[in-house]
């Protein structure tokens, strides 16, 4: 029987990234048993909010869960009595059980120069970055008055071990473990229980600890010193926007957020909806398709179908493949028929 894979195109340019990948998908030889579902922005328009019962069930239900992006100035309000489209991106992560998230951040030799950065400061960079994303400031308690507001952040032993454990597991040389242990105690825990689980279980790995600080300034002039970076939920979100400037932008950076063995993981690209651009056709779908090829290797187990992607989309941007995004003038379809032809 095919796999189940449930479609979530979200808003602004989510739907413009997300047909062009299933193309690619066909093109690359799989078929799959695809079921859409209104999400973010889209799903309040339609259902009063960002993710409803039905589309949380047919995704625990699914071998898969493909979204492009959610969010936008329509849906945008500071009032914590509305829903917003980001709340259905949480209550997903959660539902789903995805504490895993997996930010590959690999530049291409040919996009060195489409990157703010110099060439010589991002030579050689392959690294990973390792975001705990179901605990933290961003699921703790909250409250709000009209004059005051507060965001608990919480972490306890178990959360912190399985996040390291997949970090150290995935480490060639070593792991940089980012914490703001100078300061905050949930920090001072993460710090303490990742250097008993290296002691205790990986002592073969390098472990460094960094401070958060630091290691904004170290990813920008010395990005190529990572292997894995491990870090709570917040910071790893920060940071790995930071890093997407290594590979030339936003729109090239995929992720991959897994859960238990067995259960459905969730991959999207790290950008959002990209609400300036929408609308125009000129979205850089390849962080998209990167996505998709995280989701045959990660989710599916297709090894060979991954790597054809990923070689794909290399060979089209050796090639002169460049979207406005990257200082190009290529717009989505032409950066779609780009890779396609290069399968
Ligand atoms: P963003 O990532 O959407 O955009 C930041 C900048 O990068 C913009 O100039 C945009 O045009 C550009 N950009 C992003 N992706 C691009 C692509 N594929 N091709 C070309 N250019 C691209 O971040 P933002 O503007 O801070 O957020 C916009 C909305 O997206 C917000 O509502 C936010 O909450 C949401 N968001 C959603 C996700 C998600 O769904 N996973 C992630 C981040 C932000
Ligand atoms: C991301 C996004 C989300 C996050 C938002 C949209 C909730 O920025 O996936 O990086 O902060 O996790
Ligand atoms: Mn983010």
């Amino acid at each position: 029987m095919a796999s189940k894979i449930i479609l979530l195109p979200g808003d602004g340019i989510g739907p413009e990234i997300i047909a062009p990948t299933l193309e690619l998908l066909d093109a690359v030889g799989t078929s799959f048993d695809y079921e859409e579902h209104r999400f973010g922005g889209a799903s309040i328009d339609a259902h009063g909010t960002a993710l409803t019962d039905e589309t949380l069930a047919a995704c625990q239900a699914a071998d898969a869960v493909l979204l492009a992006a959610v969010g936008g100035p329509k849906w945008d309000t500071t009032d914590p009595a509305k829903p917003r489209p980001e709340q259905g991106l949480l209550g997903l992560r959660k539902g789903l059980g995805l504490y895993a998230n997996l930010r590959p951040v690999r530049p291409l030799p040919a996009l060195y120069d489409a990157s703010p950065l110099k060439r010589e400061v991002i030579e050689g960079t392959d690294l990973l970055v390792v975001r705990e994303l179901t605990g933290g400031i961003y699921f703790g308690e909250k409250t709000r008055t009209r004059d005051s507001a507060s965001d608990v952040c919480a972490y306890n032993r178990e959360e912190i071990e399985r996040i390291a454990r997949v970090a150290f597991r995935a480490a060639r040389r070593k792991v940089t473990s980012v914490d703001k242990a100078n300061v905050i105690e949930t920090s001072r825990l993460w710090r303490e229980v990742v250097r008993e689980l290296h002691a205790a279980e990986f002592p073969q790995v390098t472990l460094e600890h960094i401070l958060v600080d630091n290691a904004a300034m170290q990813l920008v002039s010395n990005p190529s010193d990572f292997d894995v970076i491990v870090t709570e939920n917040m910071f790893g979100d920060i940071l790995s926007d930071e890093a997407a400037t290594l590979t030339g932008s936003i729109g090239m950076l995929p992720s991959a957020s897994l859960g238990e063995p067995g259960k459905p993981g969730l991959f999207e690209p790290v950008h959002g909806s990209a609400p300036d651009i929408a609308g125009a056709g000129i979205a850089n779908p390849l962080a998209m398709f990167l996505s998709a090829a995280l989701m045959l290797r990660h989710g599916l187990g297709l090894e060979a179908e991954a790597a054809a992607i990923e070689s794909a989309v290399d060979r089209a941007l050796a090639q002169g493949l460049r979207t406005r995004d990257l200082g190009g003038d290529a717009n989505t379809r032409a950066a779609t028929q780009a890779v396609l032809s290069n399968l």
